[in-house]
Formats: structure tokens, C-alpha cells, sequence
């Protein structure tokens, strides 16, 4: 038998240089894809299954490349109060904010932290995803970051998804630093970094450079940190402030600068050079009644490539729905659907540094696809709350219809 599996009768959005290719055939192999093209070009050769997808279309799966899936607790009083007027900024120095998700995650198991972000990824999961980027970032002191991370592996083991798992210790200041910033950045290169890399718990690092986290330059400890370690870094850039965080992921070739919004054009042009996409994530830019769009125009024309994710986290985004956010990237952000869905797959696997092996349609990348019931592409940026996902593959196995 040439393939494991075969896939006829659908319209696949490929996301590679290919573009559409109408009535197309997807053969699989050892997990991943053999052969893809129009019915019309198949090669002879059988498979040991074959599906017809009915007309649907077929993207790769899903990625979403920057989520805080795991934590403990959640802010719904928070929202209430940014309702009443209280800014992101306000609660944050008063202590809430970050430091609150951080309290109810130190206070919660493996176990627990295991099963509420389960409830989360399902949602991700019918929704077509296929990898999901998970963050550390709500411990911040070593056992609680390892917890956090030893969450978000076991959930790729239990359920049918690509877990990549990010340290963020450089999140926020745990209140037993206070006024000593200095002192845990040391702790968390030092310690906490060399040692959840030592543990295998680490594909990439993170950090949050801002007013209200870190500055430029306890921030390029952290990314020295990572070079030591050799590990691949991302930032949370620019979101509340130019703090020059997209200039500086540059220079670190970072995978990623995210957020974004207020990033200038020497930002993107760095960007551009390094290769460092930028990912957006909308649901931040809504909750937060954010009025300063990312400059889409500037990466367009420097040529960023750009992401689109749900950044899922208590505080600025508790979105489950990559869906929604292709419809917020378009409507608030102004990206073209095309652009949008390049974001939940190419993209967001450059993101990841994963664009070798996924992302796209094409032969040698993994046999990771989504069946759409839809008419175009494009229907997937459309819908607001409608959940089109007809079945999904990963790996080659169809793990939902
Ligand atoms: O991506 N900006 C920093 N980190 C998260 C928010 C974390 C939180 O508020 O809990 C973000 O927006
Ligand atoms: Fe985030």
C-alpha cells in the first residue's frame, strides 16, 4: 500500500506558494503528507483508507501561537472593575491584575491546573487547532513556573494537539521582589531559566517588557539568558507602550514580537530583517478597549509576516475561539481574510519556529488539516460564533468528525 490514508473531493486552502487547489487529493504517509494536488494529476497508488471530504475545504490545522492557557482562578471581578472605569495599568499597581492569577495558580496543583485549562483547550480543539503555544508566567518562582509547564505538556499528552511550551518567568514581579526588580531577573537567569531548560521543559522564552514588567534591559538579560541556553526567544513588545520591545526582540532574532500595537517604523524595519513576526492578538486589543491599532500598514510594507492568536489568558483575553479572532484581526485590525487565515497557519508557525514541519499543505509537513463547512476560505473570518469545523486530522489520524 503506497499511503496510510487519502483524502478526495475537497478544495484545500494549501497557505504554500501553491495557493487553492480545487478538487484536490491529500495523500498521507508515516503521519505526514505524500502527495498533494488536483484529482486530475493524482499518481497511481492505493491507500489503506480512503475518505471523501464532500465538497469541504481543507486548511492546514490550526495554530495558535501565544496563549497563558494554564492558570489558576480567573479575573471576572477584574473586568467588572475595568467596567466601572479602572484601567489595566491602575489594578496592575495596585496589585491585582497579573499578581492576582499568579496568588490562585501558586495555590493550585498539577492536577487542577491540568483540568481547567482542559475545559479551554477542548474549546481551541472543535475549533480546528492543531498546535497550541502555552506560557509559564503565572508562578514565578521556579516551582510553580515547572508546575505550570509540567500542565501544559501533560495536555498534549492527553489530548490530540502539539503543545510547545514557553518560559515566561520575566512576566510580572512577584510581590516578594518588591523594589527589587533587579534581584529576580537574576533569580530567573540564574536559576529558574537554566533549570527548566535542564528539565526539557522549555521550547522558547519569553518576557513582558513594559512600564509595568520589565525594562529594555532586564529584558535583554533574559534573551542573554536564553542565547546561553539556547533556546529561541518571543516578547511581549509594545503592547501598552513604545518601549522599543519589537527593536530589541530584533536584535535577539526573536521568533516573535507580540502585541504590538504600539510599535514605530524602526520596530518593523528591524523586524523585517530579523525575520521576527508579528503577531496580533486582538482579543487583548478588545477587552482592553485598546484605541492604538498595531500599524498594520508599516509591517505590511516592511514585509513582517503577521500572526493572529487568542493570547488566552485570565486577565486581557480569556478567548477560546482562534475562529473569533480571525473576525476581530479583520474588522478591527483590517486585515484581509487572506491575510488573517495566513496568520492562524503559516504564519503562527514561523512564530513557533516551527515552519519547517507545519503550517502549510505541502509535501513533507505534517498531516495536520481541518475540514471546513464552508463555501471560501474567507467564511472563516466571517462568522461570528458559528463553529464550522466539519473534522480534523493531526498527524494523519482523523481525531474529530
Ligand atoms: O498577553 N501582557 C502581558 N501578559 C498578558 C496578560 C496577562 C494577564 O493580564 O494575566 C497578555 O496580555
Ligand atoms: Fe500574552
Amino acid at each position: 500500500m503506497e499511503w496510510d490514508s487519502l483524502w478526495f473531493n475537497g478544495h484545500a486552502a494549501t497557505m504554500a506558494p501553491e495557493g487553492v487547489v480545487r478538487d484536490a487529493v491529500i495523500a498521507v504517509k508515516d503521519g505526514r503528507i505524500a502527495w498533494i494536488g488536483a484529482a486530475k494529476d493524482r499518481p497511481a497508488g492505493r491507500a489503506a483508507a480512503e475518505h471523501d471530504l464532500g465538497g469541504r475545504w481543507v486548511t492546514p490545522g490550526l495554530i495558535d501561537c501565544h496563549t497563558h492557557l494554564v492558570f489558576g482562578g480567573n479575573r471576572a471581578r477584574e473586568f467588572e472593575m475595568r467596567l466601572e472605569g479602572a484601567t489595566y495599568e491602575e489594578i496592575a499597581r495596585a496589585g491585582g491584575g497579573i499578581a492576582s492569577t499568579v496568588a490562585a495558580t501558586r495555590a493550585a496543583d498539577e492536577d487542577s491546573l491540568i483540568a481547567s485549562a482542559a475545559v479551554r483547550l477542548q474549546r481551541l480543539l472543535a475549533e480546528g487547532v492543531t498546535v497550541v503555544e502555552v506560557k509559564s508566567g503565572y508562578g514565578l518562582d521556579l516551582a510553580t513556573e515547572r508546575r505550570m509547564l509540567r500542565a501544559a505538556r501533560a495536555l498534549g499528552e492527553r489530548f490530540p494537539v502539539t503543545v510547545r511550551t514557553t518560559g515566561l518567568a520575566a512576566h510580572a514581579l512577584p510581590p516578594e521582589f518588591a523594589g527589587r526588580a533587579d534581584d529576580y531577573i537574576a533569580l530567573v537567569c540564574d536559576a529558574i531559566l537554566p533549570t527548566l531548560a535542564a528539565e526539557g521543559l522549555l521550547d522558547a522564552v519569553d518576557a513582558f517588557c513594559e512600564r509595568i514588567a520589565f525594562s529594555p534591559e532586564q529584558t535583554a538579560r533574559v534573551f542573554d539568558t536564553a542565547r546561553r541556553l539556547g533556546l529561541p526567544v518571543k516578547l511581549h513588545a509594545d503592547q501598552l507602550s513604545d518601549g522599543g520591545g519589537a527593536a530589541l526582540a530584533a536584535r535577539y532574532n526573536a521568533l516573535s514580537a507580540d502585541h504590538a500595537e504600539h510599535t514605530g517604523e524602526e520596530g518593523a524595519r528591524a523586524m523585517a530583517a530579523a525575520g521576527t513576526v508579528a503577531v496580533l492578538l486582538p482579543g487583548a486589543f478588545y477587552m482592553l478597549r485598546e484605541t492604538k491599532l498595531p500599524p498594520i500598514d508599516l509591517f505590511r510594507r516592511h514585509g513582517v509576516p503577521m500572526a493572529v492568536s487568542t493570547d488566552c489568558n485570565p486577565g486581557t483575553s480569556p478567548a477560546v475561539s482562534l475562529l473569533l479572532m480571525l473576525n476581530m484581526a479583520c474588522t478591527l485590525f483590517r486585515l484581509t481574510p487572506q491575510e488573517a487565515l495566513a496568520g492562524v497557519t503559516r504564519n503562527a508557525a514561523q512564530a513557533l519556529g516551527m515552519a519547517a514541519t507545519h503550517g502549510t499543505l505541502e509535501p513533507g509537513k505534517a498531516a495536520d488539516l481541518a475540514v471546513w463547512d464552508v463555501g471560501d476560505p474567507a467564511e472563516l473570518c466571517y462568522w461570528l460564533g458559528a463553529n464550522p469545523c466539519a473534522a480534523v486530522v493531526r498527524g494523519g489520524r482523523l481525531v474529530k468528525s
